[in-house]
């Protein structure tokens, strides 16, 4: 259930479904004011009373003889600076005569069933009208003729609202967006602990923390993509809301590009959220008659606490964000070749690696870096998406060809946007690099950005890969983007234009991923921007499953994929099994934990498993049987985080089927100890009724046992390891698997 109404006599708006409310309402001066956003409440016609209009100190005031009416103190819907407000705004349009006032005036609405598709920008979506009501809210400034249209979408099963704001300009004269935000959200008190996911290359989507205050808390990217360093998400939650109770609101912004995602306390304890496009640098010119589209914004209210807000991201990211032949489907177990082999390979060493692979069970094949033009390092090569006829003799669709003779499908890596200098494509076209005019430009691992805010440099790298794939049996992309953006300037633009460049790349970016999902529908594609530097909402609209992090190794991965969980369904994970000593910390762990890590998530090998010894091989088999039993469970079941890598020693989570049939929980512990205390962790999500079966410690348990007594994980490390027992070690990890007993009778 869903819907919206309009309450014509208060002009007040009310979006609600079976959870949650949306409440705004049109103000005596003509702006938007925001009324409530939360738990679903009685519909009214009338909320005004939460317009508290009263005469403070120090304020101005928009009516002549008035001293109640101030922006400054009323919650907006998208609020602009400077006509009494001096919060930051939502929206900044710099005119003609070098004014940045506008005043955007409420004009109309619109109720539609559904949802709107957004113009050459990922969004969710819908597939029936009745998942969805969307509004559109025209607000307009008369003295330039700008127009707003303010779009929210409330669906029926999620408890999320997306949102996102078209600019029109239906006056005569150009004016230059400065700033327009996807969304603002002014919440009436403070009392939150803002959450942000965050860290570096290797080291993504770190959960990290800290209480709101007055002033500004905020996160961006100026880097040209999301970044390693901040992912376009941030939560707002209690003092005292946990996992699975308590009040939470996430924020998520599906875009790519260059983001900020802020909070301002005011002085009244008034928190103002805006989330969009980062203003700094951004200049768009809009002439008369253009439109602007802003990325979208999902806003997500749980009363059940982290767990609740990130299972309603997954199910709504999952099922209506990703899209195409994949979306549903259980993903291929894969090995990919780059930690084997890096870029020393020949065409039979693959193949090698792929037998092997396959004799164990893997479905996919991944030819990473190095298989195309001149590149032997990372030095060369970049631009020119032909094979190296001398690693590989008979070229892509040969090597492809060899592979699917093993039944295996065959998967390849490109990095479209980039280009090295040592290439015949820059040779050629020097001029298509981002780089400002009569500077240096610098280069990250020896490469340069392509300029994809220019269609036909989209065009012809289109042309180079959409060949590849029709030529040759390519069943999966690994699309990777290696360097963050610098001297971001386009040739092709107008001074007065340069400011549009960051959005138009990642414009360009989208460009290319529609045509070649759209001409390609079947080949899953994997996005990675050095590990997780590009792994958002609006990645995933095109490639339903993106490379988590750099970083394989199992223990740094707990960490990893937890806080990327806080959003992002387990679909969407790429995590794989890497060699020991691991590439990035050089730590050994066991063949098993590095198994009970990657299953939670996409699956697959990062190693030649020519080199493991016979019972590891015994061991892989049996890692792909289980997970070929198990993938739609793990990848499609809903998720539950229990015990958090960052608050301890030991990790654990769980998924649970949707007839809560079946379970599995994971448990991980880092280091091992000596007589360690009692272990036992309270499980969620199952059947109360349900008698479950626990075959790793033989035993039976009803589901409201499991719930409230918790399942026990105290193993042999705790006290006197007794003769004969298997001692646990450092990196310990099990999978419990939880089956309905069925009855006999
Ligand atoms: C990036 C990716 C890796 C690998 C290399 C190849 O770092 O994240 O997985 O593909 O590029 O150069």
């Amino acid at each position: 259930m869903r819907n919206i109404v309009f309450h014509k006599e208060t002009k007040t708006f009310h979006l609600y479904n079976d959870k949650i409310s949306y409440i705004m309402c049109v103000l005596k001066n003509g702006h938007m004011g925001h009324l409530y956003f939360g738990k679903r409440i009685h519909d009214k016609a009338d909320f005004s009373y939460l317009v508290e209009e009263c005469q403070r100190p120090m304020t101005s005031y928009i009516y002549e003889g008035d001293r109640n009416f101030s922006l400054e103190h009323i919650r907006q819907e998208y609020p602009v600076y400077g006509t009494t407000d001096y919060r930051h705004p939502a929206i900044e349009i710099l005119q003609k005569n070098g004014s940045r006032i506008s005043e955007f005036v409420y004009e109309g609405y619109e109720i539609t069933a559904g949802k709107v598709k957004l113009q050459g920008l990922p969004a969710t979506y819908t597939e029936s009208d009745e998942e969805a009501m969307t509004l559109r809210v025209y607000l307009k400034d008369a003295l330039t003729g700008v127009l707003l249209e303010l779009l929210y979408t409330v669906f029926s099963e999620y408890n999320a609202i997306a949102r996102s704001v078209c600019v029109k300009n239906t006056g005569t004269e150009t004016v230059h967006l400065l700033n327009v935000m996807s969304l603002s959200l002014d919440l009436p008190d403070q009392d939150y602990v803002w959450m942000q996911l965050s860290g570096a290359w290797a080291r993504e989507r770190y959960i990290k923390e800290r209480t709101l205050e007055q002033g500004i808390t905020a996160i961006d990217s100026r880097r040209g993509n999301s970044s390693h360093e901040h992912n376009p998400f941030m939560v707002l939650r209690r003092k005292h809301t946990n996992e699975y109770r308590g009040e939470a609101i996430g924020f998520s912004l599906i875009y790519s590009g260059n983001f900020r995602i802020q909070a301002e306390v005011d002085t009244h304890n008034v928190t103002r959220i805006t989330a969009g496009i980062n203003p700094k640098g951004f200049d768009w010119k809009l002439e008369a008659g253009e439109m602007f589209q802003t990325p979208e914004a999902v806003m997500v209210y749980s009363e059940s606490g982290l767990n609740g807000m990130s299972q309603t991201f997954h199910k709504l990211y999952g099922r209506r964000l990703a899209r195409g032949y994949w979306r549903d489907r259980c993903r291929p177990i894969l090995i990919n070749n780059w930690e084997a082999t890096y870029f020393d390979f020949t065409e039979e060493r693959l193949v090698e690696i792929a037998s092997k692979a396959k004799k164990c069970g893997v479905e996919l094949f991944v030819l990473d870096d190095g298989w195309f033009g001149a590149r032997r390092n990372d030095r060369a090569g970049l631009g020119d998406w032909i094979a190296n006829m001398e690693l590989l003799p008979n070229g892509i669709s040969g090597l492809a060809n060899r592979i699917e003779e093993l039944g295996m499908k065959f998967g390849l890596w490109i990095e479209p946007e980039m280009v090295n200098k040592d290439s015949d494509l820059y040779r050629k076209h020097p001029d298509w690099i981002l780089q400002t005019p009569g500077r240096r430009v610098s280069h990250g691992r020896y490469q340069y950005v392509l300029d994809f805010s220019r269609q036909e440099i989209v065009d012809y790298i289109y042309g180079m890969i959409a060949k590849l794939l029709s030529e040759s049996n390519i069943s999966y992309i690994k699309w990777d983007m290696n360097r963050s953006i610098t001297e971001c300037y386009s040739i092709a633009y107008p001074a007065d234009q340069q400011g549009e460049i960051f959005h138009r790349y990642i414009l360009g970016v989208y460009n290319l991923y529609e045509r070649l999902t759209s001409a390609f529908p079947e080949v899953l594609f994997e996005s990675c921007a050095s590990g997780g530097g590009r792994f958002d909402p609006g990645m995933l609209y095109y490639a339903p499953q993106g490379w988590v992090s750099d970083d394989s190794d199992a223990v740094e991965r707990l960490k990893i994929q937890y806080g990327t969980s806080m959003c992002y369904p387990l679909s969407s994970m790429g995590s794989h099994v890497s060699v020991i000593p691991n590439h990035q910390v050089f730590r050994n762990t066991p063949l098993h934990t590095r198994a009970n890590v990657a299953y939670f998530g996409t699956f697959g090998y990062e190693l030649d498993l020519n080199k493991l010894s016979d019972a590891e091989i015994e061991e892989v088999k049996a890692q792909i049987r289980f997970m070929k039993e198990y993938r739609e469970l793990l990848q499609f079941g809903t998720f539950y985080r229990l015990k958090s890598p960052f608050n301890g020693n030991e990790t654990v989570w769980m998924v649970v089927s949707e007839d809560k049939s079946k379970a599995l929980v994971g448990y991980y512990r880092v280091l091992n100890g000596v007589n360690l205390p009692y272990s036992c962790v309270k499980l969620q999500g199952l059947d109360p009724d349900k008698l479950y079966e626990n075959e790793l410690a033989n035993t039976k348990h009803y589901g409201d046992e499991l719930m409230n007594l918790g399942l026990i994980t105290t193993d042999v490390s705790a006290g006197e390891v007794p003769q004969g027992a298997e001692p646990c070690t450092d990196f310990e990890s099990r999978i419990y698997l939880l089956k309905e007993k069925q009855s006999t009778n």
